[in-house]
């Protein structure tokens, strides 16, 4: 009798780990939460190609553990954002969250994934309260704050004695954030905004703004568009006759994925980011040529910050040897690593936002080319995060 229970103690431990040892075998579930549909249909989808990139690159695996994606189109409908970002929490109970592009979208994510102690990357949306005042450990993000590729460009334009500028975006964090940052540098070099237009997301009936600028005549404009909007927005612009006769200033977003839709009007364009399409390093031409062979197209600015994703969350893996529920672990090693980027190393500030170099860009063609740095190193301020 003692000998049958001693057996059959044995047999439920081996169970046991065997099922631990099972769950540390299977895959990582990563829940990628973009938009498939919408005027930011585009950059989702490059996000997602982005990534499954760098995964591919490692075998398919992250920290020796397979990748199973989990995916949502949140339409970059913040009003669908808590319930969209739930079914990847509860319903599919991912490991990781992975998104989105829309701020107001974002925003819904991270209260989320405070809530629920769910980790977060998030690819693209900018909204400085993410990294500020909701920073938190388990959020980390591979692209920018909506207030760095702004204020560079604010600091360019000052440089160059616009003392006018008029701003014109969508009414939402992201436009609002950028337009403050580019205001920020816009008067570190004596210069003002005269003036903010904005109209609703994602509209693109320009007209009467556009009308409104041709009689202010302001030195400088500063848009902030992106995906197909920008492209209406940067063809309106030149059927105005704006083009070349008010310089058009914005983040890089406004020409990024898009110049080819945009044609002849975009050329010239001048913009600030993190990235530029001919960085001539080893890294950004591999990265450039592994991409074109496996999807047939060329990357862009989010095609880079999905990628970067990747390589995070490969870093935090790496560090624990695949062990997702040593948590801690994970996400310091996440916010210690310096990103080998295609676009230049960059590191994690404490708040969980890049640090990096924001370039100078002009359109030339079907690429965004680099110029020059704009702003070395540039962390955002991170106002407001207490961690
Ligand atoms: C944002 O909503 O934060 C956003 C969206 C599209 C971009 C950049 C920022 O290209």
């Amino acid at each position: 009798m003692k000998t049958a229970l001693k057996l059959s103690a044995v047999a439920a431990a081996l169970c046991v780990s065997a099922a631990v040892q099972a769950q540390s075998n299977a895959p990582i579930k990563v829940g990628l939460m973009l938009p498939y549909t919408g005027t930011y249909a585009a950059l989702g989808n490059m996000i997602e190609n982005g990534f499954k990139l760098y995964v591919q690159e490692q075998g398919g695996k992250l920290g020796g553990r397979e990748i199973q994606y989990f995916k949502v189109d949140d339409e970059s409908d913040p009003s669908k954002g808590t319930d969209n970002v739930n079914k990847l929490i509860k319903r599919d109970q991912v490991d990781v969250l992975v998104g989105t592009v829309h701020s107001g979208v974002a925003l819904a994510m991270a209260k989320a994934a405070r809530e629920n102690d769910t980790l977060l990357i998030i690819p693209n949306a900018g909204a400085d309260a993410i990294t500020g005042p909701m920073c938190a450990p388990n959020i980390v993000r591979s692209s920018f704050s909506n207030w760095q590729p702004g204020y560079a460009m604010g600091v360019v334009a000052g440089q160059r004695g616009h003392k006018r500028a008029m701003t014109i975006t969508w009414n939402y964090a992201a436009g609002a954030e950028t337009v403050k940052g580019f205001r920020e540098g816009l008067e570190k070099g004596g210069g003002q905004v005269i003036r903010d237009l904005t109209l609703p997301f994602p509209n693109v009936e320009f007209q009467a703004l556009l009308t409104e600028i041709a009689a202010q005549k302001p030195d400088a404009v500063y848009a902030f568009f992106a995906g197909g909007g920008a492209v209406k927005f940067v063809k309106d612009y030149a059927a105005a006759g704006l083009k070349g006769t008010i310089p058009l200033y914005g983040p890089g977003f406004l020409t990024d994925g898009t110049l080819q839709a945009q044609g002849p009007t975009a050329q010239g364009l001048e913009t600030t980011l993190h990235y530029a399409d001919n960085l001539d390093t080893p890294r950004n031409n591999s990265f450039r040529k592994n991409f074109a062979i496996t999807y047939k197209a060329n990357p862009d600015v989010y095609a880079v910050q999905g990628y970067d994703a990747a390589q995070l969350l490969g870093a935090g893996l790496n560090a624990v040897k695949g062990d997702i529920s040593k948590r801690d672990a994970l996400t310091s090693a996440m916010r210690k690593t310096v990103v080998d980027s295609p676009r230049g190393k960059f590191t994690i500030s404490k708040a969980g936002n890049p640090v990096q170099d924001i370039y100078l860009r002009v359109a030339k063609g079907e690429n965004n080319e680099v110029k020059a740095v704009a702003v070395k190193a540039l962390a955002d301020p991170a106002r407001g995060c207490k961690m």
